[in-house]
């Protein structure tokens, strides 16, 4: 088949599919190795037939609903790469405005080494890049699910960022010990991070063909959404110092729930900011101890 052949054909088949041209191009030149460049100045360029047998599977499974970035293989998150695939969240616009207000805030906070924890880590997306735009940062990342896990860690290496990996349950108070010295003492921690599992039961029964790919245990946070700020609130504040941040991504309408969970364990000067569509997206605060 020619170049303009098969190009034609992967256009056919997304055409009824929203940005099905975009994703087109992203799997003519990820999946099939040709560049638009190409496409453009040699259309008559045979193409060998396990290429095209590959292309256009992949543009079947996109025409269903099957994420692009799972096709792909990888996704960036605040221009960095991230490996992905069935078994991990998909790294959102959403979440860059979290890492985003999260490097702000920690670098104005101005300690030489600041100590992060990223709860519920998935890809590495946040852990990762506040490692690598923090400089002198000691980052800690946390995750549970063995599906998800091995992503985490080849994120971590493939960006050489320095982060340090902690396998469990963020429920389970034991995880704490690990920052913990030999006499029980805390190492104190300057910011903890987390965009945690924050849907409904009524979200859940409502997602999006692609959403339903991703992980039920990437997207599921309890009847009401807040069981996982509830949790990360009332057990890991044991570990900031007085004045730490603890800032996560938030759901649609969940500002105020989040406030108040904050507001009664402790934290004070609560902030908020917006996502690129303007929607809240992340609530955060200070441990007044
Ligand atoms: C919404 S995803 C966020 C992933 C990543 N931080 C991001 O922003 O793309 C939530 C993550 O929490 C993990 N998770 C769910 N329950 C957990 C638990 N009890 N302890 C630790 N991680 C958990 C899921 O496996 C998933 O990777």
């Amino acid at each position: 088949m020619k170049i303009s052949e098969l190009s034609e054909k992967v256009s056919l088949l997304l055409s009824d599919t929203e940005d099905g041209g975009f994703d087109g191009m992203c799997i003519l030149e990820d999946i099939g190795g040709i560049t638009r460049e190409r496409a453009a100045l040699h259309p008559d360029d045979e193409l060998h037939d396990s290429i095209c047998a590959r292309v256009i599977e992949a543009a079947n499974k996109r025409k269903i609903g099957y994420p692009l970035q799972y096709i792909l293989g990888q996704w960036e998150f605040y221009g960095l790469r991230f490996r992905v695939g069935e078994g991990v969240l998909i790294p959102r616009p959403d979440t860059e405005a979290l890492a985003e207000e999260a490097i702000g805030r920690i670098k104005k906070r101005g300690a030489d080494s600041p100590r992060i924890i990223d709860l519920c880590s998935g890809s590495g997306c946040i852990a990762v890049t506040l490692a690598k735009l923090i400089e002198g940062s000691e980052v800690f990342a946390v995750e549970l699910s063995g599906e998800a896990f091995p992503y985490l860690t080849d994120n971590i290496r493939s960006n050489d960022a320095r982060v340090t990996v902690i396998r469990g349950d963020i429920s389970d108070g034991r995880l704490l010990d690990n920052f913990r010295d030999e006499d029980g003492e805390i190492f104190p921690v300057d910011c903890i991070v987390s965009n945690p599992p924050y849907l409904t039961s009524e979200e859940m029964a409502e997602l999006q063909t692609e959403v339903e790919f991703e992980p039920e245990i990437a997207l599921f946070g309890g009847n009401d959404g807040l069981k996982f700020y509830r949790i990360i609130t009332c057990l890991w504040k044991e570990l900031l110092t007085e004045g730490g941040l603890l800032i996560f991504e938030i759901g649609n309408d969940q500002e105020s729930a989040v406030t108040d969970i904050l507001i009664n364990e402790g934290f004070g000067d609560i902030f908020t900011a917006p996502d690129a569509t303007g929607a809240i997206r992340v609530v955060g605060g200070y441990y007044l101890g």
